[in-house]
């Protein structure tokens, strides 16, 4: 009697060790295939897991783990423009321009300026409709207009001027109000075709060069003056010339966003745009793109590739 009672108490110890065996056995082969233990495992400090994983997505985290060990990828993923399927181009001009500090490296990538202007080319989408990006690397076929142009009262621009519907209605809106805090715009430049632009980017380069020109003019195709969206805004006091030191300038600086415009091609954003300084040409985006735009301090080409493309 005394032996079968130790023996059954041998067999639920040896069951219970077993179990115990079992348990913590499944307990290692679920620690092993938990992301935290791979990315330990490739080498990535806790800190470093900690915002992988409040960052990345569980897809992205797998394509993480395919991958070597990298500390820009953390500095990478905490910038507010960061783009993950820009990561890998981001990782390469690391390794090629060391220099450059992170948030810079975003902006190129994203914007493409990291490439050669006018190289790979795409045709821009023209269904984003006010929101259409035309820049270096987007273009416009040669034969697009826009089927709402109307033309433009002299109330508020030189003879002769159109624009898209949608632009004009918010420019008179603007017009308005500038005019009740003193300030009389006119717009000098609005909506030019094609075969126009072409021959104005022709006329700089011929008398000046083909840099300079594409400093200051879009080649053919690539000029959002051509979507009817932008319009070349001045005091009625001055030209283009000093433009920037009007107190119509001033105002519209700070005040266009409210109407949908961008001050499209601002002061030290010229590597991001590709152009100089424009005090004169505003883009319309609508009012809250333009607000957005006006308190980030980012140009189209940034606010296009994170929140549109
Ligand atoms: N001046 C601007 C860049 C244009 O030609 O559209
Ligand atoms: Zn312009």
């Amino acid at each position: 009697m005394k032996k079968g009672k130790l023996k059954i108490k041998n067999i639920l110890i040896a069951i219970l060790i077993l179990l115990l065996i079992i348990f913590g056995a499944i307990k290692y082969i679920i620690h092993i295939n938990t992301d935290e233990y791979k990315l330990k495992q490739i080498g990535y400090s806790k800190q470093e897991t900690y915002l992988l994983k409040e960052n990345l997505n569980q897809e992205q985290i797998d394509i993480i783990l395919e991958k070597e060990y990298s500390n820009t990828i953390t500095d990478l993923i905490q910038e507010k423009y960061f783009l993950f399927k820009n990561l890998d181009t981001y990782l390469e001009y690391c390794k090629t321009n060391k220099n450059t500090n992170i948030t810079d490296v975003i902006t190129k990538i994203n914007t493409n300026t990291h490439l050669d202007y006018y190289t790979n080319i795409k045709s821009t989408d023209l269904s984003k409709d006010t929101l259409a990006l035309l820049n270096k690397y987007y273009k416009v076929d040669a034969d697009y207009e826009p089927e709402d142009l109307v033309n433009m009262s002299l109330s508020h621009a030189y003879s002769g001027h159109k624009t898209r519907q949608i632009v004009y209605t918010n420019y008179m809106k603007m017009c308005s109000e500038a005019k009740k805090d003193g300030y009389t715009l006119v717009t000098i430049s609005s909506y030019r075709t094609n075969s126009f632009q072409e021959a104005l980017y022709n006329d700089y380069a011929n008398k000046n060069s083909v840099a300079y020109a594409d400093s200051i003019s879009a080649r053919p195709g690539h000029s959002e003056h051509q979507l009817g969206l932008a319009l070349d805004i001045v005091s009625i006091n001055s030209g283009f010339g000093g433009f920037e030191e009007t107190e119509e300038y001033l105002w519209l600086k700070d005040n266009a966003h409210k109407y949908g415009f961008i001050v499209r091609y601002p002061e030290e954003k010229e590597e991001i745009t590709g152009y100089s300084f424009e005090p004169w040409h505003y883009r319309y985006v609508g009012v809250e793109v333009a607000t957005y735009i006006y308190e980030n301090n980012i140009t189209f080409d940034e606010y296009y590739a994170f929140y549109i493309e």
